[in-house]
């Protein structure tokens, strides 16, 4: 880990294991470029998730399928220089780890030499361990993810809350051990039952962090643009909105606009 400012004491993998141990839930949002990160990382997060959902908020695409290892890599860059606090965290891309673990290592060394970013976080348990693996073997930090993985879509065919069902569960709490067995530093656990979640969480050491998985896991994730409202589209009911920044940008536009018209702005003062 770069240590930038040695007066801020950094958030690290161990730091994160010490929270979980005494209790203290940890606290993670997405960001996608440095102005976004910067603010996060100010506002005291604990770990920023540089998402694969920047090819939805981002891009614009509607999976997180088409985003590629060379836009994740030029959006991580951004995050990581306005981050001094922070775990940075960043999703290793569809097609960047699946299928062959010695390619997985290629991107993975190619992100955190670019990026100089934490951790990698990837979505699979058993599918994926040999990447995951030798990911771990270079001593790259790795954050699992389960339960509604966005990549696998196309396998489910919806986004519904996962792991309902007695097999699902128990596969899911299988990967978990698969995944803390391998030397993984935390798990994400995406839109999953509240008390499957919680079992999850008390039977691992490592730190569980929840995105639709209830209480009684070590922390909680979400995207940025959802929770502060600019985007509206999109409304799960995990979801809590603490700001509406799209009213607030549209009023700013509207207001900026109408006075470019009548010819109000610029002023005076605000002219050389
Ligand atoms: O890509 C992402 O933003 C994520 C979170 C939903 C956990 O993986």
């Amino acid at each position: 880990m770069s240590i930038h400012n040695e007066n801020i004491r950094r958030v690290t993998t161990q730091r994160l294991m010490e929270m979980k141990k005494r209790g203290e839930k940890i606290s993670m949002l997405t960001a996608y470029d440095y102005t976004m990160g910067n603010i996060v990382d100010n506002a005291g997060i604990d770990i920023i998730l540089v998402g694969d959902s920047a090819s939805n908020v981002m891009c614009g695409h509607t999976t997180t399928l088409p985003i590629t290892l060379d836009q994740m890599i030029f959006l991580a860059k951004s995050v990581v220089r306005g981050v001094k606090r922070a775990l940075v965290v960043v999703d290793m891309p569809f097609g960047s780890y699946q299928g062959n673990s010695k390619e997985a290592l290629a991107s993975a060394i190619r992100i955190m030499k670019e990026t100089h970013c934490d951790c990698l976080k990837l979505e699979g348990g058993e599918e994926i361990i040999e990447s995951v693996k030798r990911i771990l073997s270079a001593g790259i930090p790795v954050m699992g993810h389960l339960g509604l993985m966005p990549q696998s879509i196309n396998k489910y065919g919806s986004y519904t809350v996962r792991a309902q069902k007695e097999a699902e569960a128990e596969k899911l709490m299988r990967d978990a051990h698969l995944l803390e067995e391998a030397g993984c530093s935390g798990i994400v656990l995406e839109k999953i039952p509240a008390k499957l979640a919680k079992q999850v969480a008390s039977e691992l050491t490592i730190p569980v962090i929840g995105i639709g998985a209830g209480n009684g896991v070590d922390g909680q994730v979400l995207v940025l643009h959802d929770m502060i409202g600019l985007t509206q589209d999109f409304s799960p009911r995990f979801l809590r909105r603490y700001a509406n920044l799209q009213e607030i940008m549209n009023e700013a536009i509207e207001h900026y606009v109408a006075d470019v018209k009548s010819g109000d702005f610029p002023s005076d003062m605000e002219q050389y």
